[in-house]
This record gives structure tokens, sequence and C-alpha cells, in this order.
């Protein structure tokens, strides 16, 4: 299993304050941002697009882990790889040929995630997982931070993690929702390996230590 990542979502940070936001990844030794993207069609909110992310590229050399909650995830591949995303996850649930947006986010030179909602069946995923560097499994229905952790997406973590084992892939394995330090060590023995974390990192009283609590 490859060694654990902690990803904090800046949708979680004053949205006034998004070089702030980052600046406070940063003064952890955290290596990664993870940032939502989201288009008021696949999920019943909207966050911020392309701009944000080429206006923060050059503000820091955190790794961008980027999250499309878009319907037609296709059509904005190279605006957000023109904007210094490093890896683009899209959903296998919205509205778009999966092998064909995997493909295009390849070969635009970045990484290809794919993520499932809570309630999809992980098995949808089978076809698309030998060509995906990270499986993304939510662990609440997207749209909003601060949401309570679905526990049952602890199966979709395990059954995605015996799968790769077994076919020797090495994709990360990656939870989005509700973690806090009681529900990212669930996940971690469930066999994940990549948390993102927003409302517990930002509104953690003492942020290296909630770090250190999930890497003991
Ligand atoms: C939800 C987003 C998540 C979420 C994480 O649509 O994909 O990244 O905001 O935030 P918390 O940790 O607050 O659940
Ligand atoms: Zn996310």
């Amino acid at each position: 299993m490859p060694s654990l990542i902690i990803a904090p979502s800046l949708l979680a940070a004053n949205h006034g304050e998004f070089a702030q936001g980052i600046q406070m990844i940063e003064e952890t030794g955290l290596g990664w941002v993870h940032l939502d993207v989201m288009d008021g069609h696949f999920v019943p909110n909207i966050s911020f697009g392309p701009q944000l992310v080429a206006d923060l590229r050059p503000r820091t050399s955190l790794f961008f882990d980027v999250h499309l909650m878009l319907q037609k995830p296709d059509r904005f591949v190279e605006a957000f790889v023109k904007a210094g995303s490093q890896r683009l996850t899209v959903h296998v649930e919205a509205d778009h040929d999966v092998a064909q947006t995997l493909k295009i986010i390849r070969e635009h030179g970045v990484a290809a995630g794919i993520a499932i909602n809570p309630d999809t069946d992980p098995r949808c995923l089978l076809p698309f997982l030998s060509s995906v560097d990270l499986v993304l499994c939510m662990s609440v229905f997207p749209g909003f931070g601060g949401q309570s952790f679905i526990p049952s997406v602890l199966e979709n973590i395990h059954f995605l993690d015996q799968e790769r084992r077994q076919r020797g892939l090495n994709y990360r394995l990656e939870v989005d929702g509700g973690i806090n330090v009681e529900t990212g060590l669930l996940c971690i023995q469930a066999g994940a390996d990549t948390l993102v974390a927003g409302t517990a990192f930002y509104k953690a009283a003492n942020r290296q230590d909630f770090i250190k609590k999930l890497s003991a």
C-alpha cells in the first residue's frame, strides 16, 4: 500500500482568503491541496473554476489534486490542465464517456482519477481501474463540506483495495467527506492511503496534532 497522504480540501477554508488557506497547509508541511470544483448541476452547489486554480498556481508548489464534480467534465479538462492541475478526478456517474475522458486527461500530461458516490456500486469501476492512478471513494454525497461520514463506504474501500492487490495495480485509494481522526483511521484500516479533510483540518485547534493522530 502506498504511504499515507493527507490532502486538505480548500473548500473548507475562508473563500475570501484562499491564499491564506493555502499557507495554512504549507505551514503543516503537507504536500497536497484538494480542490473541489462544483458546477451546480452534478451537485447542488457551486464552488470555483479554473481561474482560481490558475491564480493559486504561482503562489505554491503544493500538488493540486482537483476533484471535478461536473456534469460534463470532458469539456473542462483543457482549462483545468492549463490552469496548473496535476491530477483531474472525474465522476463515473457524470454525463460523459468515462474511458474517453480519462484518456484525454492522460493525453494532456496529468494524472487521471475516477470518483464514485457513496451509493454507487464500486464494481462499475472495474473497467477503468487499470487506467487511473487514483480512485476516490466519496464518503458523503458530494456538494457540501461539513457532512457526516457514511460508514457503509468502508465496504467500497475494502473492495477497491482487494481489487488493487489481486490485480497488482497501484492506484491510490482516496476517501473524501466527513474525515476526522476517528473516521480517517477506519478508512486506513479498510485500505485507504489518501485522506481528504476539509472541516476537520481547517477547524482543528492544532493542525499538526490532527495530522499526527491520523499518521500514527
Ligand atoms: C464534498 C467535497 C469534499 C468535502 C470535504 O463535495 O468533495 O472534499 O468538502 O469536506 P469535509 O471534510 O468538511 O467533509
Ligand atoms: Zn473532493
